[in-house]
Order: C-alpha cells, then structure tokens, then sequence
C-alpha cells in the first residue's frame, strides 16, 4: 500500500517522540512493504514563531492532502499565564479539528503488566482495565456561539450547543466499537440538569433498538468521575460530550500508571489524526529523554483506523511491549535501572520490529 502521512511535530517534545514514531513507521513500512510518504508542516507555538498563526493554511493544506496525520503535541508555557494573549497556539489545535472534522476522539486505557505497580490506584482495582472513551471532538461548549465578555468586559459566558447529528454521529462510532468489544456502552451526561445533556440522553435511547447485541447505561457525569477511580472495570466503551471527556480522559490517562504511553485517535469522515495524550511536557524538550512510547502506539492505532492494517499495528505493539519488558525504557519508567535516550528507544524499537 501507498501512505501519505502528514507529520505535525508541534511543540515541546512533540519533534523528539514524533521523529521516534517515524523510525518506527519506516520500520513497519520495510518490513511489510508499503511505500510511505511522509511531509512535514508547522503547527501550534511553532507555527506562531514562524507566520503568527497557530494553524496556517499551508499546514491544513498538508493535512487535506495526507491520508493521516500524526501529531506531536501543542503548547508552550510563555503562553499559559498570559490570559491576555490574542495568539494562542491551543487556537492551532481547535482550529485543525474543526477544519479537519475531527469530531471523534477515541482515547482508550489499558494496562501494561510491566507498569501496573505505577498506577495510583490498588492493584486489584486496576488489573485488567479496557476501556476506551469517545469524546465528542468539534461541539460542545468548545466551539458554542455566542461567547465572549459583556462590553464592560465583567461578565463572560461560553455556550453550550448541540445538534442531534451531532450526538448522533458520535454515538454511532461509540455503539459500533461496542459491538466489537464487550458490548456495554455508557452514556455519560448531566441530564438532571443541562438541556444538551438531555438531548443526548435522548438520542443514544433512539438510537439504542438499532444495537440490540449493545447494552446501554446512562450514567451521570459527576457519578463517572468517582467510579472511574472505584472500579474502572465496570466500563468498556463510553461516549461523552467535548468538555465532559476532555476532563474524564485526563482522569483515565492517569489510572493504568501509564499516563506516558496513552495514544490517541481523532477521526471524522474525511480526515484521522494520531497523537499521544501527554502534552508538550517543556521541561524535557531538547534534552532526549521524553518517553516517546504514546507517540509510537498512536502510529499503531494510525495503521488500524486509518489504513486498517491490523498486523502492522500489532506488530508495533508487541514491540513496545518488548522494549518495556526488557527494560529498554525512558527514565521515567526506569526505576533506578538504566535509562535510555528517547532516540535510543526509537532506534531499538524500530531495529527489533
Ligand atoms: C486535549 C487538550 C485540549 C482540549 C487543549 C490543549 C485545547 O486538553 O486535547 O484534551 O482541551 O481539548
Ligand atoms: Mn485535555
């Protein structure tokens, strides 16, 4: 197969994990044949210092053309405590997904038995999570009109709106991966009180006769929060609006000790997207020593959504899986034990596939 993949290496660590994931796709691409194009494009702080816009045209252009893109990560601190700035480079970020349709983010959680030990929570409660979350990516309050601050400037409001294609189209992905899976799909709103929450409520029991092999829960959010930590087991796959799964996926990036090594996926009907969870982690950028595993399993979840190459993202999971249980790893997960280079790692990983 040919592959166009646009690669945004973004900011802080992004460049370093995101040149490890293109060793390791080189890699996949020799070892079973396919041709893989890769091209570059600026996004985020980088792309501010370089055309003052976080999202140019000449990326999203890059993007369009690609058939997936991987992504780095986004963000720099000189712009985090400057409430005041009209440039911000998480703009790029809302920006691209929007453009780009990406209205599915599919963030999943599972464990590592070699990391369980590093989870904050009891070794029971964890062992054998699988989960995987998905948040609606392009409504929600992120984007509501209208928003803003009064003319005064001391009253400000954010809106949140959604439509009824909207959910459903989420929901559809979230019932579908269910139905792959152990079939239980958990609706999670605040439907006590929120009119779009109700709505939503609304939707998933229309749609819910059409997946009868799928049992359905409605769970408010407050409640996931707290079962989350108590028995994170009880879930397979959970849909939720943009805001409500920007917070829960923080809290479940946390639960298999793992938070390092969580990939992620973006998709919509015309464009996928591929990036680790963590973010732009500036302290460790330029030093080589960021874990660049989450970046690498994003690449695999690339060949599984994008290309739906099941074996090539195996094959990149295995070796993961080999790198962490011969301890060929980052500091951060090397306990006292020889830490390697992030191009270390990348370059083990990408020789052992
Ligand atoms: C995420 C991030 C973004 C979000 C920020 C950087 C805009 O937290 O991808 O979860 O809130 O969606
Ligand atoms: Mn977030």
């Amino acid at each position: 197969m040919e592959m166009n993949i646009a690669l945004l290496p973004g900011d802080g660590i992004g460049p370093e994990v995101i040149a490890q994931a293109v060793k390791v796709v080189k890699a996949v691409g020799k070892k079973f044949g396919h041709t893989i194009n890769f091209e570059e494009a600026a996004v985020g702080a980088a792309a501010i210092d370089l055309t003052g816009n976080p999202y140019p045209d000449a990326t999203h252009e890059v993007c369009l053309r690609a058939d997936a893109v991987l992504f780095g990560a986004i963000g720099d601190p000189k712009y985090d405590n400057d409430p005041k700035a009209k440039v911000r480079p998480e703009q790029g970020l809302l920006e691209m997904r929007k453009k780009l349709g990406l209205f599915a983010n599919i963030r999943p959680t599972f464990t590592f038995p070699s990391l369980i030990h590093k989870s904050p929570l009891k070794l029971e409660r964890v062992e054998g999570v699988d989960f995987v979350f998905f948040r609606e990516l392009t409504g929600g309050i992120y984007f509501g009109e209208p928003r803003g601050r009064n003319e005064q400037g001391t009253k400000a409001f954010d809106t949140n709106v959604y439509t009824k294609e909207e959910i459903t189209r989420l929901a559809r992905m979230g019932f579908e991966a269910a139905q792959k899976r152990r079939k239980l799909l958990t609706c999670v709103d605040k439907a006590n009180v929120l009119a779009t929450s109700r709505l939503w409520r609304e939707t998933v029991q229309e749609l819910a006769p059409e997946y009868p092999d799928v049992k359905v829960e409605y769970e408010f959010v407050d409640a996931v929060a707290m079962r989350l930590i108590q028995w994170p087991k009880a879930y397979d796959v959970l849909i939720t609006e943009n805001l409500f799964g920007d917070i829960l996926t923080d809290e479940a990036s946390v639960i298999s000790g793992s938070m390092g090594l969580m990939p992620s996926a973006s998709v919509g009907t015309e464009n996928k997207l591929f990036e680790p969870i963590h973010g732009s982690y500036p302290q460790a950028a330029g030093k080589d020593i960021a874990n660049p595993l989450a970046t690498v399993l994003s690449a695999a979840m690339m060949f599984e959504y994008a290309f739906d190459l099941k074996a090539e993202a195996q094959a990149i999971s295995d070796v993961v899986n080999k790198s962490l249980s011969e301890g060929i790893v980052t500091e951060d997960i090397a306990e006292g034990a020889k830490a390697y280079k992030t191009s270390e790692v990348g370059d083990w990983l990408a020789e052992n596939l």
